[in-house]
């Protein structure tokens, strides 16, 4: 679900032209729904709202301030595994005890910072790990709440391998079998109080039957911790919830509420979520413009100003995104958003960037309407991990984001200068 549209063959992104963005500033340029996001989080919220869980938005996922900002007004929570998304939690004025904080490397400086900012929860990876953050807030003479990161051994066959976390042999968590032993050990520290288990199983998870296995297996271990007096009072599910990128195919807030709800209704266990993609993925597009369209064999390239430096995600996990002109040929009907989609006239291309890269795509072989220098290119369902995982390889200014609320939009990251990419070296 999105507040993209077609009208009179012009693309539309809630009530502005995108054509009218590109026009104000360049392009490749991120451009974000406010009404999509608010959507999603709304949709969590509330299906997820007979057990009044928390709502922490994963800050990985799309990170700019002026979204986080929307997102904290809305009542919701982060997740954060850096100190640096911690600095723009802070900076977004979100609430500090609505804070959780996973990560398998957490530096000393991270946790001393996080103890220091009173954050609400350390998700806690490793043995070592608590060790290291409990002499840490004994030395400050803190006291921090910390869940046991657990790794269920579960995992949705469907997951990208680069994106399966809640299998045994990833590096994250601690084995479930590991657990009891891990709150026997820790679980009367004085200085970091163990009383919750996280888990995150992967990313995007496309049903809810993971979840219920996962929590399950966690359900069973909190009894048996019950019974040796170490209560276990807050369960983070995580993160994973899966987002339309071939329309209509992923389950809704609604889907996997109804699945994970009647576990822990009455468990009156304090319920986080981490929810990353399904509350950004349908709220972003990547506006493109073709330079060049080109011959090559027996193959047919559009070449567009944004790049894998701007979208990775073609390249890096052979991931599809719904793109199609910002305009339509005249008489052309309002495109069905699929990846199937035929349209009228259309030809088989490959969509490059410019980067010196054989990896450097972002479709191949997809079905698109005969494209011309100077058309634009939505790059749609890019609201999630497609500006957080830019760079600047090849020495390319990252790209604009701009965020639309109604009939108004406004810069909410400007374009990189060719002075930002030198910046940090021309100081020293
Ligand atoms: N919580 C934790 C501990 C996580 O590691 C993640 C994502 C999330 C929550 C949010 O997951 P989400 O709800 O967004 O699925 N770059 C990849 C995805 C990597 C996910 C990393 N962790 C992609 O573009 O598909």
């Amino acid at each position: 679900m999105d507040y993209y549209s077609y009208r009179n063959g012009k693309l539309f992104c809630e009530d502005v032209p995108v054509a009218d963005i590109a026009s104000a500033v360049g392009t490749p340029a991120y451009i974000y729904s406010a009404a999509t996001l608010l959507h999603h989080y709304r949709a969590l919220a509330e299906a997820f709202g007979p057990l009044r869980a928390t709502i922490c938005f994963s800050i990985k996922t799309l990170s700019n301030l002026h979204i986080l900002r929307l997102l904290a007004q809305a009542g919701a929570g982060f997740d954060v595994v850096s100190g640096g998304e911690l600095a723009r939690a802070q900076a977004a004025g979100g609430d500090m005890r609505r804070i959780v904080y996973a990560g398998v490397g957490k530096t000393d400086r991270e946790l001393t910072e996080a103890i220091h900012a009173g954050i609400g929860l350390f998700n806690v990876e490793s043995e070592e790990e608590f060790e290291n953050l409990s002499r840490l807030a004994a030395k400050l003479n803190k006291k921090v709440r910390v869940a046991l990161r657990l790794n269920p051994d579960v995992y949705d066959p469907k997951t990208h391998t680069y994106t399966t976390t809640g299998k045994k042999e990833t590096k994250f968590g601690v084995d479930i079998e590991r657990g009891e032993r891990f709150f026997e050990t820790y679980g009367r520290d004085k200085h970091a109080a163990l009383d919750g288990i996280h888990l995150h199983i992967g990313s995007p998870i496309y049903s809810p039957e993971p979840y219920v296995q996962a929590i399950n297996k966690t359900l069973a271990l909190i009894g048996s911790l019950a019974g040796k007096g170490l209560p276990v009072r807050v369960l983070d599910i995580g993160g994973g919830y899966a987002a339309d990128y071939e329309a209509g195919a992923s389950p809704t807030a609604a889907t996997y509420a109804a699945a994970i709800l009647p576990l822990l209704k009455d468990t009156g266990l304090e319920i986080i979520l981490e929810p990353g993609r399904q509350i950004a993925c349908n709220a972003g597009l990547l506006l493109s413009q073709v330079q060049y369209v080109k011959q090559g064999g027996d193959r047919k390239f559009v070449i567009v100003d944004a790049a894998m430096t701007d979208l990775i995600r073609p390249a890096l996990y052979g991931s599809q995104h719904f793109m199609y002109p910002a305009a339509l040929a005249p008489g052309e009907g309002v495109p069905q958003r699929r990846l199937d989609y035929v349209p009228p006239a259309g030809e088989k291309v490959d969509v490059v960037g410019g980067v010196c890269e054989t990896s450097d795509f972002l479709a191949k072989d997809r079905l698109l309407p005969p494209m011309h220098r100077g058309d634009l290119l939505a790059i749609f369902s890019a609201g999630a991990y497609g500006f957080t995982m830019s760079s600047q390889y090849n020495s390319r200014p990252r790209a604009a984001e701009v965020l639309v609320e109604g009939n108004t939009f406004r810069l909410i990251r400007r374009r990189e200068t060719y002075q930002d990419l030198m910046a940090a070296e021309e100081e020293v």
